[in-house]
């Protein structure tokens, strides 16, 4: 590997559960070794359930995650942990950037975050703001506010109306032609319209 692939940041979604059991690693890392969380609060039942986990990559080492959960009409932002040794050269930024990016792909137009209040100017150096008119909130022996960042709806954007075969590609990874796209290379079966069904 050169230097470049080396050090090269980059940000994928954990589609197999070797990498789910990655980024749980090293949320387990991050949480209960260093902040000392308790297992239950850290992995709360929402890790397999309506949720994303997007893994930093520096070359082919994971040094960084964040969890997405998809609500109907907002995405939620968590869990962003990065490994010690890796901090402070924007590895979090990068999982951010990428979280929104994915979440707007998706076609959501507001992204909710749990901020503690001594981040709160960190997070908005991440285009977030302070939810007005909401109470602060205490979880985990901190205390949270809630923050927001509104997404535009890029024009390509996963909709209904989206190519079929585009919906059925890994999760993120649209652009480019999945096994399903393969599959078209086999000769299709003999089968009967809905029509001659009636
Ligand atoms: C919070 C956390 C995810 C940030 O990850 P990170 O990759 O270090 O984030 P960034 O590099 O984007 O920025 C972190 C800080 O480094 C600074 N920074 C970034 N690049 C830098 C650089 N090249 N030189 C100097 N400082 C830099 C940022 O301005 C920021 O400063 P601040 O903490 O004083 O506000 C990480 O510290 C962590 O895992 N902490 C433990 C878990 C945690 O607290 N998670 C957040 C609660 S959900």
């Amino acid at each position: 590997m050169n230097a470049e692939s080396r050090d090269r940041l980059r940000v994928t979604v954990a589609r197999s559960f070797d990498h789910v059991v990655m980024a749980m690693t090293l949320r387990g890392v991050t949480y209960l070794g260093e902040q000392r969380a308790p297992y239950n609060e850290e992995y709360d039942g929402n890790d397999l359930v309506a949720a994303s986990h997007l893994i930093a990559w520096r070359g082919s080492e994971p040094v960084g995650v964040l969890r997405l959960r998809w609500f109907a009409d907002f995405a939620k932002v968590e869990r962003a942990a990065v490994l010690p040794t890796f901090r402070r050269h924007g590895v979090m930024r990068a999982l951010m950037q990428e979280a929104l990016r994915y979440s707007a792909r998706r076609g959501y137009r507001q992204v909710l975050g749990h901020a503690q209040l001594n981040r709160v100017a960190y997070w908005r150096s991440h285009g977030f703001r302070v939810r007005p008119g909401r109470p602060s909130f205490m979880f985990s022996d901190y205390e949270y506010v809630e923050i927001e960042h509104p997404l535009e709806r890029p024009a390509n954007a996963i909709t209904m109306d989206s190519d079929p075969l585009a919906i059925i590609r890994p999760d993120g990874d649209w652009d480019r032609p999945g096994p399903f796209d393969r599959s078209l290379r086999r000769a299709p079966r003999k089968q009967r319209r809905p029509e001659e069904l009636a």
